[in-house]
């Protein structure tokens, strides 16, 4: 029997109430956490104002246009933080006695990863079409933090962490290679040395990015340093400046795209490249994979191949 002090919380309709108290929370704003929510906005002000009334507390206070939490709100914030991650652990393993079918599988993986991750999703669902599946896509170090929090259930990385614990399996070649417009004067000229690379103007990706590590460690091996034109955002931003005449750049081979036609951009023949790096599955130490997870482990292992490498131009 639940201890009478907590009764409060179990009233009818308390986890709805938490659910729009969290999302309003962490989204700092009611109107958001109503769009959120596919919820009208005066149902979301309700739903927090007898929320707020259960627990005999205020929970949001409104300084202009913003709210801000109160300590209640702030405690309550942290209890459902907790809350929600102690169902998603029950339905993890619920999820588990379901069996594959009546699963889900949440993949987050880097962001040249979005160009093979949905081949092979595509075909996952065509053989379990009742499975729930998510994909997230970000740089290595976003991907690194929704690692730590254990919010996915698999993760592609072409350069996992280093600091964590961590379980790998090797999926694909991820070869790197430096990119100019096609009319560049150096595309066509046979091994050429990392200093005239140097010398170009370079588009580098963000802090936090794998891409960027990669292609410092190119520089560092060599004693150089790049000479970085811009900074950029995405392998496809990258891809654009390049095609603008902007500069050159080392990016993940699958930065072309699969079955696409790359005449307007080339690889050049550069001393040590390509690097092979490689994509691997990643998932914590002493995580329970998931059935579900497990399958579709299963069918990128003997179809990744004929799906995505034999594919790239
Ligand atoms: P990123 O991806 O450059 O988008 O971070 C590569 C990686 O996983 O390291």
């Amino acid at each position: 029997m639940p201890h009478a002090g907590i009764r409060r919380h179990l009233r009818h309709g308390m986890l709805p109430q938490l659910a729009v108290f969290e999302a309003a929370a962490r989204l700092g704003s009611f109107t958001r956490a109503a769009e959120s929510l596919h919820l009208a906005q005066p149902t979301v002000s309700t739903q927090i104002r007898k929320l707020s009334e259960t627990l005999e507390l205020p929970l949001f206070e409104q300084i202009g246009r913003k709210v801000h939490l109160t300590p209640a709100g702030a405690a309550l914030y942290e209890g459902c933080q907790e809350l929600f991650s102690a169902f998603e652990r029950i339905e993890d393993r619920l999820s588990g006695l379901r069996g594959v079918e009546g699963g889900r599988l949440r993949l987050a993986v880097s962001t040249t990863g979005k160009y093979f991750a949905p081949r092979l999703l595509a075909r996952f669902v065509e053989q379990h079409p009742k499975v729930e599946v998510s994909l997230q896509i970000h740089n290595r170090q976003g991907l690194i933090d929704r690692f730590v929090r254990n919010e996915d259930d698999l993760y592609v990385f072409a350069n996992p962490p280093t600091e964590c614990e961590l379980v790998s399996q090797p999926i694909l070649p991820n070869p790197l290679v430096v990119f100019a417009r096609a009319d560049h004067p150096l595309a066509g000229q046979r091994r050429i040395p990392m200093s005239a690379i140097a010398d170009e103007p370079f588009l580098m990706r963000e802090q936090g990015s794998g891409t960027r590590l990669v292609a410092h460690e190119a520089f560092d091996r060599a004693g150089l340093q790049p000479n970085i034109r811009m900074e950029l955002s995405t392998n496809e931003a990258i891809k654009q400046a390049i095609l603008a005449g902007l500069g050159i750049s080392i990016l993940s081979r699958y930065t072309l795209g699969l079955d696409s036609d790359p005449s307007q951009l080339v690889v050049l023949d550069v001393e040590g490249f390509p690097i092979e790096r490689r994509w691997q599955f990643v998932y914590p130490v002493g995580k329970q994979v998931s059935p579900t997870a497990r399958a579709f482990m299963d069918l990128v292992r003997n179809e990744a191949k004929t799906l995505v490498q034999d594919h790239l131009p």
